[in-house]
């Protein structure tokens, strides 16, 4: 095994099954002696359904091998907003005008929050369970899913950015303490890289950010997820699209609930049967497939999973 774990993410359209499938993923894996962790990182979890058990925010033993946890979005936006608050007021003591208190309930519902609460939660999880063989994350809505992808590169050009415009803040302060020599009035400011605590901050920030993305962008099993419909299918190809934005590769792809109409003869949907495997099959040249089956008996049983979970696994 290597040094950190395999970490696989299930990503798709709302429905098409993929707390299903990272889930009998998981029950498969933890089945062949991998210690496994499950993660819904969906605000709107249901892994806790799936597995008949209450989950909180902390791994919590489903059975031998196999851990699940459910982010909590709303607990980790608070504590990474009041942790950002605690360092403003460290690094600009001399702000202290504003009100920075006063401002957590606005920032709190702001742009941007929620991604960035699920990628200080990832972060914490690749740092904290490197015992396991294999993370599986049961992803969010399309949306969501993308810009906490995204939010990692994003911020390394901005990072970029501010590190330049703080290099010229501090030789201009340079500047002036040499030309005003005594007179000048804040001489306890640092004006060089090295004193200065902002820049440090700025630095390690964009160290981490750099880690991030090679957890997305190299050591990640990416895994898209579809049903034989034109909805999902053209979610599906956004994700592809944007995926190569950002340097993500696609590993593989389900299309699950396949032969959902296969008990419908009408010329109609065989039709479109056959024009959906034509424009998938194009669309995802080369890209390695399974087909699982729709269960028409409500809720899928144990062994149902297991046998889904063991097909992926074949893949993985
Ligand atoms: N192959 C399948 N056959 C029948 N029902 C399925 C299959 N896969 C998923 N389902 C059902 O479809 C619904 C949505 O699946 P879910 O895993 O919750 O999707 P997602 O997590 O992508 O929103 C659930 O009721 C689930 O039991
Ligand atoms: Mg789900």
């Amino acid at each position: 095994m290597s040094s950190h774990p395999k970490y696989l993410y299930f990503v798709g359209k709302g429905g098409v099954g993929k707390s299903t499938c990272s889930a009998s993923t998981a029950m498969a894996l933890a089945e062949k002696r991998n210690k496994t962790l499950i993660v819904s990182l969906d605000p709107a979890h249901n892994l806790s359904d799936i597995f008949e058990k209450p989950l909180e925010d902390k791994p919590k033993k489903i059975e031998e091998n196999l851990y699940a946890m459910e982010i909590n979005m709303e607990q980790r936006v608070e504590s990474s907003l009041r942790k950002n608050i605690e360092m403003m007021k460290n690094l600009y003591s001399y702000l202290n005008v504003i009100n920075l208190e006063g401002m957590f309930d606005t920032l709190r519902f702001s742009p941007g929050m929620e991604e960035y609460a699920v990628v200080l939660a990832l972060e914490d999880i690749f740092e904290n369970y490197k015992e396991m063989d294999v993370i599986i994350f049961d992803t969010p809505p399309t949306g969501l899913t993308l810009r906490f992808f995204a939010l990692p590169q994003i911020s390394l050009l901005w990072i970029e950015k501010l590190l330049a415009l703080r290099k010229k803040i501090l030789s201009r302060r340079d500047s002036l303490k040499h030309i005003l020599g005594e007179k000048y009035h804040d001489k306890e400011l640092p004006s060089t890289v090295k004193d200065d605590s902002v820049f440090k901050e700025l630095v390690s920030f964009q160290e981490r950010l750099k880690t991030l993305k090679n957890y997305f962008t190299e050591d990640a099993s990416m895994i898209l997820l579809l049903n034989p419909d034109k909805l999902s299918f053209a979610e599906g190809q956004r994700i592809v699209d944007a995926f190569k934005k950002f340097s993500l590769s696609l590993n593989m792809m389900i299309i699950n609930k396949s032969g959902l109409y296969n008990d419908n003869h009408s010329d109609k949907l065989s039709q479109f049967r056959e024009n959906y495997f034509e424009d998938v099959s194009k669309k995802f040249n080369g890209l390695k497939t399974i087909e699982l089956p729709f269960k028409s008996s409500g809720t899928l049983s144990r062994e149902d999973m297991m046998a889904f979970g063991e097909n992926i696994f074949k893949i993985l």
